[in-house]
């Protein structure tokens, strides 16, 4: 369920017509619903009550900070892999004690940076890595509870440039290691073992991955607990996949596992560790809470197809050309019942052939300056954006109720362009 609705033949988010946003904010921007990011956070904890859990939001879906804010508030802890994230993060209000740190290629400062910070946890993806934060804590005279981030070797079955419990993958810690990674951890000065964590990847559609590893996190626990560690918290990752089609509320029923059917196979298989349980879930709370709405510039007759040809480009929304990913798109004045539809390609106005949001959609009789809204584009869709063709990044807008805002302004080709000082060889050539 989200909140992006037709009243009165207009797409609203939330009680705000998209069309107006765009006549005060421009074309392209990013509108993302208050209501449907607190329903999904709020599926997470409810299904997650009398496990100990925390649910950490993974702040790489969205970063934005106006978003974790919005999550802030209701209690959730956060995910980061950078630095910038942690910032993020922190500015928003999220408590440092509920921040886990994850990322196969933290450096010197970003370790420092996080345990200056105070984070609950750094989830640890190599022995390198691990030399290096003990290396670290022992220079600021802290400790560093850590996880270890096995890599389960199961296959998420999902895209493979989003798989990543698998043994060919870069992420964590072979799970035939743990036992001998764990033990030498223990020895390290500044170091203490919290417990483990898993994250097999993303957009996942089916629980049996999701069974799989936490049966081999399970086990792990037992071997570990009997070597004589102290196994008190487990991190679930996140990857919860959701529905990207026309019909996403009907195929979500049908086919994408909720929170809920996750937390019962957590219960079942974890439950009776005694284990403090985090998850991680980034595109499950934000993906359709967020849309992306361009204004159509030319209606093209190619010789073989029909193109809408818009002003949002692969470079505010990468998901289509780099994961071959669906979205749905919708015309933001909604069609008359019984319009006529032709078939048509959305594309946008980069000079690459992978410019395209959409091939052989049936849509209205489209013209310029219609507006069309992206569906889904909530997750990883604002923070994957570039500036790729001198273009201004991509703003974004927050709805609540009846309210709106601006939480990320453009940034204009001028702004970066004031960035780009030449050389001192060449002459001023002004
Ligand atoms: N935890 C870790 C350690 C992760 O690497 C990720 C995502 C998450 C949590 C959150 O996963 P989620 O619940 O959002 O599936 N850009 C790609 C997705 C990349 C996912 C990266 N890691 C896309 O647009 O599909």
């Amino acid at each position: 369920m989200n909140h992006f609705q037709y009243r009165d033949g207009q797409l609203y988010a939330e009680d705000v017509p998209l069309a107006r946003i765009a006549d005060d904010v421009g074309t392209p921007f990013y509108c993302y619903s208050t209501a449907t990011i607190e329903r999904h956070f709020k599926a997470y904890s409810e299904a997650f009550r009398g496990l100990n859990a925390t649910i950490c939001y993974a702040v790489k879906a969205n970063g934005n900070i106006a978003v974790i804010r919005t999550l802030a508030e209701l209690g959730a802890g956060a995910d980061v892999v950078s630095g910038g994230e942690l910032k993020r993060a922190i500015i928003a209000g999220i408590p440092a004690e509920k921040i886990v740190y994850s990322g196969v290629g933290k450096t010197w400062d970003e370790m420092a940076q996080a345990l200056s910070a105070g984070v609950m946890q750094v989830n640890v993806e190599s022995e390198p890595e691990l030399e290096l934060l003990s290396e670290v804590a022992q220079a600021l005279d802290t400790t560093a509870t850590i996880a270890i981030r096995i890599n389960p070797d199961v296959d998420a079955r999902t895209h493979a440039k989003i798989t990543t419990g698998k043994q060919e993958n870069k992420f964590g810690i072979e799970w035939t290691r743990a036992h001998e990674v764990c033990a030498r951890a223990a020895l390290m000065p500044g170091i203490e073992i919290g417990g483990l964590a898993v994250h097999i990847g993303s957009q996942i559609s089916d629980l049996d991955p999701f069974r799989d590893s936490y049966v081999r996190l399970r086990d792990l626990v037992a071997m570990l607990r009997s070597d004589g560690h102290e196994i008190g918290c487990l991190d679930l990752g996140g990857g919860l996949g959701i529905p990207y089609g026309e019909n996403a509320d009907d195929e979500a029923e049908e086919t994408y596992p909720t929170p809920a059917d996750l937390a019962a196979v957590v219960r079942k298989t974890l439950g009776d560790l005694g284990c403090r349980l985090l998850l991680e879930p980034g595109r499950s709370i934000v993906g359709n809470a967020g849309v992306l709405v361009t204004r159509v510039v030319y209606v093209k007759e190619g010789a073989m197809r029909t193109f809408a040809i818009v002003d949002a480009g692969m470079n505010d929304l990468i998901r289509p050309t780099l994961y071959d990913a669906y979205h749905a798109i919708e015309p933001v004045t909604q069609p008359a019942a019984g319009a006529t539809l032709r078939e048509m390609d959305i594309v946008g106005p980069i000079c690459e052939t992978g410019d395209t949001f959409g091939t052989g959609r049936q849509m209205p009789s489209l013209k310029s300056d219609d507006l069309l809204a992206i569906r889904t584009a909530g997750a990883y869709g604002a923070v994957q954006a570039s500036i790729y063709n001198a273009r201004a990044l991509v703003p974004e807008v927050l709805v609540r109720g009846g309210d709106f805002g601006i939480v990320r302004e453009r940034i204009s080709v001028d702004d970066f362009i004031a960035r780009e000082p030449f050389p001192q060889w060449f002459s001023d050539p002004t």
